[in-house]
């Protein structure tokens, strides 16, 4: 009985690399267990880069609406947005009191970001803080990421380490489970898919704009009549990774033979999309037009979460030397 547990980004409508390299694989490893999975929208995380209410909420019901369009089942995992329990933020302060310094300031993603950017928050810096606290109050064991989640697993480790030291045997030490990038899918500039680049493809929107969007996939110049390399062509990755093998092995034998085009391999492209995410798109379109059903199924999953995280906190608290939460002063 291992319990999964991942949280989810909600930096934007997901893309077809996000589907194909993290939600999907996800969902799968998630109904693999017996266990209920704990799966969560990580809008806490969001708030460490977006400063305005109504797009930190519009990502939240994007990317809910697109887990359980890709078949995310509620009822059977605890499905939640990570600010409707708000005792992670409290675990988030005890482990920050045992998280030596340096081990933050020198945390890749933390020097990377504070780099990049403008202004360097105390938020960004206890950013891994806040996902050791996530994964550790709900007493997780398996824990799929990118492997960019790498160092923010090992301290969330470390932190429980600690924790265990101090306090006696607490928590579960979480195992990492990294995502195998096959291949790194590419988007229609031939650079990596990303929404920072700007190059991703939206499957579960409107189809006409997809459309657009496969047309505008760069190829190279080769003409229509000579034989072109499966390999090096965008439009031959993308539809590999989404097309039946059979169909793949056909349009592999056009490139080679010549007489075949980029145009045609793109409806080709175009046409697999459509098929491969049909149902989702349409169960995309029924969520994502539900809030109030979206609403209900949060707020149901962190009910479930929160049944849980007291649990762990209330340990926590006594272990700590801090007192029960007073439930009334009468
Ligand atoms: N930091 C993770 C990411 O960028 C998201 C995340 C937040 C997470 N809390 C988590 C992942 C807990 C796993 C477990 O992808």
């Amino acid at each position: 009985m291992s319990r999964v547990l991942t949280g989810i980004q909600s930096s934007g409508k997901p893309h077809l690399g996000n589907l194909l390299g993290a939600i999907l694989p996800a969902i799968e490893l998630a109904n693999a267990q017996s266990a209920p999975a704990f799966l969560f929208i990580a809008d806490l995380h969001a708030l460490t880069t977006i400063r305005d209410p109504a797009q930190l909420q519009e990502n939240t019901y994007a990317v809910a609406a697109t887990w359980l369009a890709c078949g995310l089942d509620p009822e059977r995992h605890v499905f939640f947005r990570q600010s409707d329990v708000p005792e992670v933020t409290e675990l988030t302060w005890y482990l920050g009191c045992l998280a030596p310094y340096p081990m933050l300031a020198n945390a890749h993603s933390f020097k990377e970001k504070a780099e990049r950017l403008a202004e360097v928050s105390a938020g960004l810096f206890t950013y891994p803080v806040l996902m050791a606290a996530d994964i550790l109050l709900y007493q997780a064991d398996l824990v799929p990421v990118g492997k960019d989640q790498k160092q923010h697993l090992e301290m969330t480790r470390d932190l429980a380490g600690a924790f265990n030291r101090t306090y006696g045997e607490t928590f579960k030490l979480p195992e990492p489970v990294f995502r195998e990038e096959v291949m790194v899918l590419p988007g229609i500039d031939g650079r990596k898919m990303s929404k920072s680049y700007g190059n991703t493809l939206d499957v579960l929107g409107d189809l006409e704009t997809l459309h657009k969007r496969v047309k505008r996939i760069v190829t190279d110049p080769t003409p229509v009549e000579a034989p072109k390399d499966p390999q090096k062509c965008i439009v031959f990755q993308l539809y590999s990774v989404v097309a039946p093998p059979e169909a793949v092995e056909e349009m592999r034998q056009r490139y080679l033979a010549g007489g075949y085009g980029y145009g045609q391999a793109k409806e080709a492209l175009f046409e697999a999309l459509k098929t491969r995410f049909a149902a989702q798109r349409e169960a995309y379109l029924h969520w994502s037009q539900d809030r109030v059903a979206l609403e209900k199924v949060l707020q149901q999953g962190a009910a479930k979460a929160r049944a849980e995280a007291q649990k762990t906190l209330s340990e926590v608290r006594r272990k700590v030397g801090v007192r029960p939460v007073a439930v009334s002063f009468s």
